[in-house]
């Protein structure tokens, strides 16, 4: 049998996208176990929550706020060791450099709050209903080297209520977020995404 594929999530804060893939794992929805969960910010609820489901965490901190080629040294160090295949950022707020991409390139997983390409970065529900869109929703993408622009493994759509706040439209997003992230991770354990060029094929289950 095909051992199980090992899962590093870089979160930087709740970590409820980091619960969800966690809770599949552990329900066994997804062929794989999640090794680590590495913080850049040591007071990220979500390491605790992390714990409390048996998993080593790690908080590294960075020495600035700008993306590091030293600091994602270390980071990858850490996957490395543990033999992560697969990583996952789950609100994971620093930009990744060369560095990560070398090591990981492909096998990089990030979740978004829009509808990408619309609204990449931060602030997106306020940018949403600043815009007027009738829908959003998230994408699973993979990361490439810019910020919130690679090729795309799922997305969902949202639609906006006249009366949304960025906090109503961020909870009915999360939702789908919670859905689509753990659907992705499955996907790639299984070998079943395929990136050709911008685009991301998803192959049939086998059998
Ligand atoms: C999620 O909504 C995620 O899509 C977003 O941060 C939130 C983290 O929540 N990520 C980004 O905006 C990345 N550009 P969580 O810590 O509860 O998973």
């Amino acid at each position: 049998m095909k051992p199980d594929g090992r899962v590093g999530i870089l979160i930087s804060g709740r970590g409820s996208n980091m619960e969800a893939i966690v809770r599949a794992a552990e329900e066994r929805r997804i062929p794989g176990v999640v090794a680590v969960v590495i913080s850049n910010l040591p007071e990220a609820p979500g390491l605790k929550k992390a714990q409390e489901h048996g998993i080593e965490t790690l908080a590294l901190e960075p020495r600035s706020a700008s993306k590091s080629e030293n600091y994602d040294r270390r980071i990858v160090a850490a996957l490395e060791e543990r033999r992560v295949d697969l990583v996952c950022l789950a609100g994971y707020m620093r930009i990744l450099t060369a560095v990560f991409l070398k090591a990981y390139g492909g096998r990089i997983l990030n979740i978004h709050p829009s509808l990408l390409p619309a609204f990449p970065g931060l602030e997106v529900q306020r940018k949403a209903l600043e815009y007027g869109v009738r829908y959003s929703g998230a994408t699973v993408h993979f990361v490439d080297a810019e910020v919130d622009t690679g090729p795309i493994v799922l997305q969902a759509v949202v639609p906006v209520e006249s009366d949304d706040t960025p906090a109503t439209l961020a909870a009915r997003i999360l939702a789908e977020e919670h859905r689509i992230y753990p659907e992705s991770v499955r996907l790639f354990l299984e070998g079943r995404l395929q990136i050709e060029g911008r685009r991301v094929r998803i192959l049939p289950a086998p059998g």
